[in-house]
């Protein structure tokens, strides 16, 4: 799906004949709806006026304009993807959640509240940007992703100072396995020094040992150089790689829906893991720029090679990395790197196609009565395709936990 789409097609809901997509934008939202108060920033209540009242209010909640304008852009973008996914006006999406009306994996479902199989998307954001993933094309394949930014050195700088970086590494004892830890604590990627050299873990050597800051570490290039560096070097490098482990953990659990309560967190874990090189930073006249996008890491649940699995990790800016987890009958599929979106050419554009089409949202009550009315195609009980319909609305009871019905 190209999101520099203009046009809008009517399709009916997936068939299985449809090509399968799957898309991966990114909204910077940093830059967007200036201003105190998300009611009155610039531009802001046109966004607001297409989504639901309950997103509004829940954006409106929030304390901070930052946080409140990448919850607009997580609305927008869920919205253009079911939208564009199942061909449906954009006063037609509805969003509910899987399995827990709360904590559950938001999903789209139709007039009647039931979860629409064939499609799944996730989101995140983090300091000022949004992420999606939307699989638009066969049942049963499921998508995560997860934002992180590697700038919150800070908090973990003083634990390192204090306790070293296995310090910091073991107050995530709960979340990942014994060798992933050492892999963390005692394995390096790759050291960028000063000047921008890059040292190989080949050259780095056992350096890759220490955990201490400050200390004075030397080594031999491939050159022949010998040449010295600080320690706080080797531990950037391994926070960078800690953070990889963390995003990718992260995006399979919201692959899954779980969330916080997986009981399985500890027994998912990441091999053959590997920190993307960063992007630019945005600097005045600039935009920030990609980095490397990483797609080999290898994933095992209780000791178990995944094999229907397909992760990456992509590097933007200096300081951030966005991870994509994809699950299902996939084979051959590649993860495309991320496309970032234009918030009027790609997103509002859209929204007002489709809203010369319906102009209001309706309640579920009134879509449903108005499909009896009027006669809507999607309506149940109308003609023979209703079969087909509701054959391919997944029953709800099955959609409610995807991930555990799979292995468990
Ligand atoms: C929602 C949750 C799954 C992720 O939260 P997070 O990392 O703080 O936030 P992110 O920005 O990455 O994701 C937020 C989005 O996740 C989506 N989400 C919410 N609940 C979800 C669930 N159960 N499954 C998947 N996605 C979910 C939502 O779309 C939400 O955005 P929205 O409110 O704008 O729609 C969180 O509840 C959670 O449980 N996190 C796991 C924390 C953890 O154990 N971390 C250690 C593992 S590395």
């Amino acid at each position: 799906m190209n999101p520099g789409f203009s046009g809008f097609e009517t399709k009916s809901y997936p068939q299985l004949d449809d090509e399968p997509e799957l898309v991966t934008w990114l909204l910077d939202t940093r830059t967007l709806w200036p201003g105190d108060n998300i009611w009155t920033a610039k531009g802001a209540a046109y966004a607001m006026g297409l989504i639901s009242l309950e997103e509004q209010n829940a954006i409106a909640s929030k304390m901070f304009i930052a946080d409140a304008r990448m919850s607009l852009g997580s609305a927008l973008l869920k919205r253009l993807f079911i939208s564009k996914a199942l061909g449906i006006s954009w006063t037609e999406v509805r969003l509910a959640r899987k399995g827990n009306e709360k904590h559950g994996k938001p999903c789209a479902v139709d007039n009647y509240g039931r979860p629409i199989s064939g499609i799944d998307f996730n989101v995140s954001h983090q300091n000022g940007l949004v992420s999606l993933i939307g699989w638009d094309g066969c049942d049963d394949v499921m998508v995560g992703t997860d934002i992180v930014c590697v700038n919150e050195r800070e908090t973990a700088r003083q634990t390192i100072d204090e306790e070293g970086f296995d310090g910091w590494v073991d107050i995530y004892d709960a979340v990942f396995s014994l060798e992933e830890r050492w892999s963390m604590k005692y394995d390096v990627d790759a050291v960028t020094l000063l000047d921008g050299t890059r040292l190989s873990a080949h050259e780095i050597g056992r350096n890759d040992r220490c955990i201490q800051p400050n200390q004075e570490l030397t080594c031999t290039k491939k050159t022949g150089e010998e040449i010295t560096f600080s320690s706080e070097l080797l531990i950037d490098a391994k926070l960078r790689r800690f953070y990889t482990y963390f995003t990718l953990k992260e995006a399979y659990i919201k692959l899954a829906g779980e969330g916080l309560l997986a009981p399985w967190l500890k027994q998912l874990e990441f091999f053959n893991v590997r920190s993307p090189r960063p992007g630019t930073v945005a600097r005045c006249s600039t935009h920030g720029t990609w980095g490397e996008e990483v797609d080999d890491a290898e994933v095992k649940l209780h000791g178990r090679h995944v094999n229907d699995v397909k992760m990456k990790v992509q590097a933007f800016e200096e300081d951030f990395m966005i991870s994509c987890a994809i699950q299902g009958n996939i084979q051959g599929l590649k993860i495309p790197a991320f496309q970032k979106l234009h918030l009027d050419k790609d997103v509002l554009n859209i929204a007002r196609d489709t809203l010369e089409r319906k102009d209001s949202f309706m309640s579920p009550a009134e879509a449903i009565e108005q499909d009896l009315n009027k006669g809507n195609d999607k309506s149940p009980n109308k003609d023979t395709s209703d079969i087909d319909y509701f054959r391919s609305v997944a029953d709800v009871e099955s959609l409610l936990s995807p991930w555990e019905s799979r292995y468990w």
